[in-house]
Parts: C-alpha cells; sequence; structure tokens
C-alpha cells in the first residue's frame, strides 16, 4: 500500500524542525516506518545546491535562478528518494516543500504566481503532499529565534517586510487549499505545540496504528 507524505512549512524560526523530531518520534513508537527529509537537501546533489542557495557569498543570486535551483533540488529528491519510500509504504515528512517556494520565490520576491505554481508541479512531476501544516508565528520573533547569536544564511538576512510576506503568503496558501493545509499556532512550549500538531494529523496517522507498517 502507497505510504502517506506529509509536510510541514513556515517562516523562520517557527519551531517545525523540533516538531518534525517529535512527529517522527511518535509515529515510529507505534510501529510504522518514518523518513525525515530536509528542502532543499536530503540529497547529495540536493546538499550541494542547498549550499551555493543558503552561502551569503551568493548575494547576486537572480530571482528566477533561486527559484529554479530550489526546484532542481526538489527535483532531484522526489526522484531519488520520496517517491521510491511512498512506493515501499513509507510515511514521508518533509521540512519545507514546494509551498515555501510559493511563499519565498512568489508571495515574498514577487515572482509571477501562476508560473511558481506549475514549476513546482513540474519538479514533483504532480506529486502534492497528503496534508501539510504550517507553523505561524510573527515574522520578527522566529528570524530572531532561527539567528540565534549565530550569523544569519542569505534568506534569514532578508529584511523584516520580506519576512512578513512569507508570514502572509504561507497564511494566504492554507486559506486556498484548506483540505490539505492545516495552519498550527507555533506559539507556546514545544509541548503545546506538539499536541496542536498530532490533533491536525491524527486522522491520517491514526489508522496507521498498530499495523507494523503502512
Ligand atoms: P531551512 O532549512 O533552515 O528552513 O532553510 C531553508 C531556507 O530556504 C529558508 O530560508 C527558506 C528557504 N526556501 C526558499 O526560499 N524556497 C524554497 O522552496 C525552500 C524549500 C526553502
Amino acid at each position: 500500500m502507497r505510504g502517506l507524505f506529509l509536510t510541514l512549512e513556515g517562516g523562520e524560526g517557527s519551531g517545525k524542525s523540533t516538531q518534525l523530531k517529535r512527529l517522527v518520534r511518535r509515529i515510529e513508537s507505534v510501529g510504522v516506518p518514518v523518513r525525515a527529509l530536509r528542502e532543499p537537501g536530503g540529497t547529495e546533489i540536493g546538499e550541494a545546491v542547498r549550499n551555493i542557495l543558503l552561502d551569503p557569498q551568493s548575494g547576486g543570486m537572480d530571482a528566477r535562478a533561486e527559484l529554479l535551483l530550489y526546484e532542481a533540488a526538489r527535483a532531484q529528491l522526489v526522484a531519488e528518494v520520496i517517491e521510491p519510500a511512498l512506493a515501499a509504504g513509507e510515511v514521508v515528512i518533509c521540512d519545507r516543500f514546494f509551498d515555501s517556494t510559493t511563499a519565498y520565490q512568489g508571495y515574498a520576491r514577487g515572482l509571477n504566481l501562476s508560473e511558481v505554481t506549475q514549476l513546482n508541479l513540474t519538479a514533483t512531476a504532480g506529486l502534492v503532499p497528503d496534508r501539510t501544516l504550517v507553523f505561524d508565528i510573527d515574522s520578527m520573533v522566529g528570524v530572531e529565534r532561527a539567528v540565534g547569536t549565530g550569523d544569519a544564511d542569505r534568506l534569514e538576512a532578508e529584511d523584516a517586510a520580506f519576512h512578513e510576506r512569507v508570514r502572509s503568503g504561507f497564511l494566504a496558501i492554507a486559506a486556498a487549499e484548506p483540505r490539505r493545509v492545516r495552519v498550527v499556532d507555533a506559539s507556546g512550549t514545544a509541548d503545546e505545540v506538539e499536541q496542536r500538531v498530532w490533533a491536525m494529523v491524527a486522522d491520517l496517522v491514526g489508522p496507521l496504528d498498530g499495523r507494523g507498517s503502512v
């Protein structure tokens, strides 16, 4: 039986990576195999592309070049990892997927939204997540959390207006596709957010319980 594809989305510092680890542990505890991935990355080619994308030295990157690099990393991840894992019946959870491209390159950079959507589907060969959770938090609180005391990467270093457009982009995506995309209030403790996350995937994950595999 085909597996389940979940994606976690949100702006910088929304806590989705922490929640991904918790969700993986929780699903694995019922004996179901889970594959955790991140975008851009998750393959050797994708990790190399990630380094180019996040390198603060890539300052002069054209918005279309940026778009195509994200899509290239995604195409490789879908073909090399996600489709085979789903075909093997695994639960695949990806930290970011094509909604990040719509929010960052579409809403925040201002590239044409229908072109971005078209390229998203080209990169994934039509694959769409079964459920997407958008972790919503005040955009500058998130950026400060993400950067911490270290150096900002190329995207984190964008200005406050950019990060606000990312946030409202994600909320617009959720409003447009309420069946697939759910918004998680990412404020509060990690335990509180974990409970909210579980409530939003339980209808999909619950039926897997006790079967040992999907
Ligand atoms: P992260 O893995 O630390 O969240 O870093 C990925 C960065 O890349 C983050 O700033 C969001 C950005 N991004 C895009 O701009 N477009 C995309 O399609 C994806 C997947 C990520």
